[in-house]
C-alpha cells in the first residue's frame, strides 16, 4: 500500500471509530450531569499541559526538522491554549492560579503516548488520531457552551482552539504521507491509532460514569 492509500485507509478507520465518540447517550447523561463550563476548562487546562507535554518532549527525541518544528509548533499552540483558557476561567471567577492540572498525574493517554518510541507512532497517534479525537469533542464542547449561554468561551473554541487542534491534525497527515511507507511503518501507526482511539473512549467512558463529565473539550 502507498503511504497515500493507507493515511486515506487511517482517516476513514478514525472517522468510523469517532462516530461512536459522539454517543447520544452523553445527551442521555446530561441530566444528571452537574456539570458547567469552568469545570469543563480544568479538564481542559489538564489536557493542554500534557499536549504541550508530549509534544516537547517528542520535539527533543528527533533529528528530523520538519517533525521537530511540527512538534514546536504543537507544543507553542497547547501552551498558548492554556493561557487562554486560564484568561477565560479568571473571566468566570475562577482563580486559575488556584488549579493545580497536573495534581493526580499524568493520566493514561499520556502514558501511553510517552510510551511510543518511533517518530510514526507518534505522528500517527499523537497528531494524527488525537487531534482528530479533539476536533470531534471541541465541537461537541461549542455545542455545548451555547446550549448554557456561553458564548464567549464557544467563540473561543470556534475561532482559535479548534482551528489550531485540526491544524495539529493536518501537520500529522501531512508528515504520515511521508513516515508511513513501508508496511512495518503503516502496522505500527495502525496499531497505535487504534489503541489511542481506545484509550480515549475507556477515558471517557470512565469520566461519564465516575464524575458525569461530558463534552469535555479535547487537545
Ligand atoms: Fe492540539
Ligand atoms: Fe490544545
Amino acid at each position: 500500500m502507498t503511504a497515500a492509500e493507507f493515511v486515506a485507509g487511517l482517516d476513514a478507520e478514525n472517522q468510523a471509530a469517532l462516530r461512536g465518540l459522539a454517543p447520544d447517550a452523553t445527551l442521555k447523561a446530561e441530566v444528571r450531569g452537574a456539570l458547567n463550563v469552568p469545570n469543563l476548562l480544568k479538564v481542559a487546562l489538564r489536557n493542554e499541559v500534557e499536549a504541550t507535554e508530549i509534544a516537547a518532549r517528542w520535539l527533543v527525541a528527533t533529528d528530523d526538522v520538519r517533525v521537530k518544528m511540527a512538534f514546536a509548533r504543537q507544543a507553542g499552540d497547547e501552551a498558548k491554549h492554556f493561557r487562554m483558557i486560564a484568561e477565560r476561567l479568571r473571566e468566570l471567577g475562577v482563580d486559575p492560579e488556584a488549579v493545580d492540572p497536573l495534581a493526580g498525574g499524568f493520566g493514561p493517554l499520556f502514558q501511553y503516548l510517552d510510551s511510543l518510541t518511533t517518530t510514526v507512532e507518534r505522528v500517527a497517534a499523537g497528531q494524527f488520531t488525537r487531534e482528530a479525537i479533539a476536533v470531534v469533542k471541541n465541537r461537541q464542547f461549542i455545542d455545548f457552551c451555547e446550549r448554557v449561554g456561553d458564548a464567549a468561551t464557544a467563540t473561543l473554541y470556534r475561532e482559535v482552539i479548534e482551528p489550531d487542534e485540526r491544524y495539529h491534525h493536518e501537520l500529522g497527515r501531512s508528515l504520515l504521507l511521508r513516515l508511513a511507507a513501508t508496511d512495518e511503518a503503516q502496522a505500527r501507526a495502525a496499531r497505535a491509532a487504534r489503541r489511542t482511539l481506545e484509550l480515549a473512549e475507556e477515558l471517557q467512558q470512565k469520566a461519564l460514569a465516575t464524575a458525569g463529565i461530558h463534552h469535555a473539550p479535547g487537545c
